[in-house]
């Protein structure tokens, strides 16, 4: 492998991934392939975007003809596709972006892979796939039971993924990593939201009871395993990646606050997301076997990516701007009224 197309590079894993793969590997072209929606940002590339060994190519997924184009013109040998439509909430606002992306995207970027003979093709996919355990954890094998239109977008992604490895023996790879956090991600997921919001002492929404559980995991680490399964893997399989650091979501919010030095007042109970899973827990055993273990503890790797939101000021103010009040406003207006009313 020498040229690796990374779709979706310009997100938040994506791009951690293609900012480590240029620094770890001096013989690899890093493409990296993406629509620029709204989550995705050239400023979380800016520290290699003068390496020449980096590429930068605008395209959508499903536009078959610009991946064509894209795959023999850097002769690409490997894809590693996180592009993906990837917050659950807004799937739950309107579902038509995740279907077109995340199963129809999955499937012409499959198809161009085939056609080219690509050595590799590797999916990075979610534990959102298999719906929510109430005890024990969720092994590769186990059945996929999806329950929001994210998640099934996902799922649905996934099984054309392997519908591609057992009919035309593409080379395929499936990464399931739970919840991840770190520097570069987008202020809509939990983490970055909570500590842009508590920056300004502005309310934290909590939905629900905040008694949910999720499995946390470091941006590097998960960006670590998707490298090893993609040296490492074994055609057609599975492998989880999970953070092994399992929290309720008040716990991560309390801590959040305590870094922050902020008062927990600022926690809001709001009503619940419709079809919220209750839990997300991974054995990752595989992976493990592979020589893959998490580097960072949770506690240390929040208290850096706290500090680098303290720190980068700069990248996420203008995203909190336009589009993102118009999306805050309608997940959010309403249930924070609701709950100020309900505590008067
Ligand atoms: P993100 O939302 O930060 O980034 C997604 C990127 O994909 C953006 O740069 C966006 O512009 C690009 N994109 C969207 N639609 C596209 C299209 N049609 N064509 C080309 N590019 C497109 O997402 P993320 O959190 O970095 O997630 C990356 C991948 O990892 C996704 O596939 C997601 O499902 C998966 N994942 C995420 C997490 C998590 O906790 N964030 C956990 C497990 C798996
Ligand atoms: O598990 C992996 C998944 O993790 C990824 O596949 C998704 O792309 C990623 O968005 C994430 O999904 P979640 O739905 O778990 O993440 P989110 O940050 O949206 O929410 C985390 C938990 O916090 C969840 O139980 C919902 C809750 N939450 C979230 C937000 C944004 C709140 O209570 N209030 C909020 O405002």
């Amino acid at each position: 492998m020498k040229n690796i197309l990374v779709t979706g590079g310009a997100g938040f894993i994506g791009s951690a991934f293609a900012r480590m793969m240029i620094n770890r590997y001096p013989d690899y072209n890093i493409i990296v392939y993406d629509k620029l929606t709204y989550a995705g940002n050239l400023d979380n590339l800016l520290p290699i975007k003068d390496n020449p060994r980096y590429a930068f190519v605008l395209g959508d997924i499903a536009d078959r003809e610009t991946v064509r184009r894209t795959i023999e013109e850097h002769e690409i040998d490997a894809i590693v596709n996180f592009a993906a439509e990837t917050h659950v909430d807004r799937s739950i606002l309107d579902p038509d972006a995740f279907v077109k992306t995340d199963v129809i995207g999955t499937y012409i970027l499959l198809d161009e892979a085939k056609k080219a003979g690509i050595e590799r093709f590797l999916q990075v996919s979610t534990d959102e796939v298999y719906g929510s355990i109430e005890e024990g954890f969720f092994r590769e094998g186990d059945p996929l039971e999806p329950n929001s239109p994210y998640a099934a977008s996902k799922a649905g992604g996934e099984m054309l993924v392997r519908a591609y490895h057992v009919t035309y023996g593409l080379p395929t790879l499936v990464t399931r990593g739970s919840n991840t956090f770190g520097p570069y991600q987008y202020p809509e997921k939990l983490a970055p939201f909570f500590i842009t919001e508590a920056i300004d002492d502005r309310p934290l929404p909590l939905y629900g009871d905040g008694m949910q559980v999720r499995d946390w995991l470091y941006v590097e680490d998960h960006a670590d395993a998707i490298d090893l399964v993609l040296h490492k893997g074994v055609p057609g399989e599975v492998y989880n990646v999970a953070g092994e650091h399992e929290m309720h979501n008040i716990e991560v919010t309390r801590l959040i606050l305590k870094l922050l030095g902020k008062p927990e007042s600022l926690i809001t109970f709001v009503a619940d997301r419709p079809g919220h899973d209750r839990r997300y827990a991974l054995n990752c055993d595989k992976l493990k076997a592979l020589g893959w273990e998490r580097k960072h503890s949770f506690e240390e790797a929040m208290a850096a990516t706290v500090k680098w939101y303290l720190e980068n000021e700069w990248w996420w103010r203008k995203i909190k701007t336009g589009e993102y009040l118009e999306y805050y406003k309608k997940q959010y207006a309403e249930r924070l009224r609701k709950a100020r009313k309900g505590s008067s």
